[in-house]
C-alpha cells in the first residue's frame, strides 16, 4: 500500500496506473476508520482494479468549531487498518495541500440542503461538496463509494455530480451497524459507557417503524419515535423526519408508491449522532 500526502506524487502514480488500463475506485473519509468505512473499501475492491482512500478531516464542513477540534484522529492506526485489508493507495493531505487559499466556490443544491442536516448544520453541505469535488478532481475516479448512513450527503453528492457533469459513478452502500444496532460512526468513540449503551435506543426505534406503520399514521409514528427517544435521559432528538427519498421533502401521510426514508439526529451529551432507515411497504 502506498501513502501520499502530496497531490503531484499521487497523480503521477495514478496516471501510470490509468494508462496501463486500471480502473480507480475511491473512498473519501475523515479517518477514525471502522467497519462501516472498511465495507466501502471492500465494495470498491470488488468493482475496481485500484482502490484509493482519502483521509482528511475537512474543516469547511464543520459548522461547530468544537466538533471539528474534538473529531477523533488516528492516522497511523487508520493506515494499518487499510494495509490489513489490502487497500492500494491512501491519500492523507494536510490542510495546506487541500486549501492553499480560501475557496469561495458555491454550489446549487436545488433545496436538498434546506432540510434535516442542512437545516441544523448551516454551511455543512457546501463544505462537503467543496471537498468531495476537489478530491474527485485530484483522484479522477471511475467510481466513488459513500455510505447510506449519511443519506442526505449521498443525495447531495449525486446531485452535484449530475449538475456539474463530473464523470464519476456514485455508489451508495448499506449502513453497517454494531451488534446492538447502533450505526457505526467515528463519533461513537466520544460516548462514555452509559451513553453508548443508551444510544442503541435510536436504531431500535427506527427498526420498530416497519411494524408501527401498520397501526399508526405517519404523524403518530413520528411522535412515537420522538417521545420514546426523548424519554431516555441520555438522548435528545434534534430532528426526526420521514421523507421522500427522491427530493427529501417531508411527507405528511404514508404513501405506498414512494421510496420513504426515516432520518434522525440525536444529541447524546455533546455528541451528535445520525441514523436513518428505509421503509418498505
Ligand atoms: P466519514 O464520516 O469519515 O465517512 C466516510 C464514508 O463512510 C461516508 O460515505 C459515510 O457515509 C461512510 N460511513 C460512515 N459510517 C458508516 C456506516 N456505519 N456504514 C456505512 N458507511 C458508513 O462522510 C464523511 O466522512 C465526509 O463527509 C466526507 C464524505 C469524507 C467528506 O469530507
Amino acid at each position: 500500500m502506498k501513502v501520499f500526502e502530496n497531490i503531484i506524487e499521487l497523480q503521477t502514480e495514478l496516471n501510470n496506473l490509468v494508462s496501463s488500463g486500471s480502473s480507480i475506485g475511491f473512498v473519501p473519509t475523515m479517518g477514525a476508520l471502522h467497519e462501516g468505512h472498511i465495507s466501502l473499501v471492500k465494495k470498491s475492491q470488488e468493482e475496481n482494479d485500484i482502490t484509493v482512500v482519502s483521509i482528511f478531516v475537512n474543516p469547511t464542513q464543520f459548522n461547530d468549531k468544537n466538533d471539528y477540534l474534538k473529531y477523533p484522529r488516528f492516522l497511523p492506526k487508520d493506515i494499518n487498518k487499510l494495509d490489513e485489508v489490502n487497500c492500494d493507495i491512501v491519500f492523507s493531505p494536510s490542510e495546506d495541500v487541500i486549501y492553499p487559499e480560501d475557496d469561495k466556490r458555491e454550489f446549487e443544491f436545488d433545496g436538498l440542503d434546506k432540510v434535516m442536516e442542512g437545516k441544523f448544520r448551516p454551511g455543512h453541505f457546501r463544505g462537503v461538496a467543496l471537498i468531495v469535488t476537489k478530491l474527485f478532481d485530484i483522484v479522477k475516479p471511475n467510481k466513488a463509494y459513500f455510505g447510506a448512513k449519511d443519506f442526505q450527503q449521498v443525495a447531495i453528492i449525486k446531485h452535484v455530480v449530475e449538475k456539474n457533469n463530473i464523470p464519476v459513478e456514485i455508489v451508495s452502500c448499506q449502513i453497517v451497524r454494531e451488534e446492538d444496532g447502533l450505526a457505526m460512526s467515528s463519533r461513537n468513540l466520544r460516548l462514555n459507557d452509559e451513553q453508548r449503551k443508551n444510544a442503541a435506543l435510536i436504531s431500535k426505534c427506527l427498526f420498530e417503524i416497519e411494524k408501527k406503520k401498520k397501526s399508526l399514521s405517519l404523524q403518530e409514528t413520528k411522535q412515537y419515535v420522538i417521545r420514546n427517544i426523548n424519554d431516555n435521559p441520555f438522548l435528545e432528538v434534534e430532528y426526526f423526519d420521514i421523507v421522500n427519498e427522491k427530493d427529501l421533502n417531508s411527507l405528511s401521510d404514508w404513501d405506498k408508491e414512494m421510496a420513504i426514508r426515516c432520518c434522525i439526529a440525536v444529541n447524546v451529551g455533546n455528541v451528535r449522532l445520525i441514523d436513518n432507515i428505509r421503509i418498505n411497504f
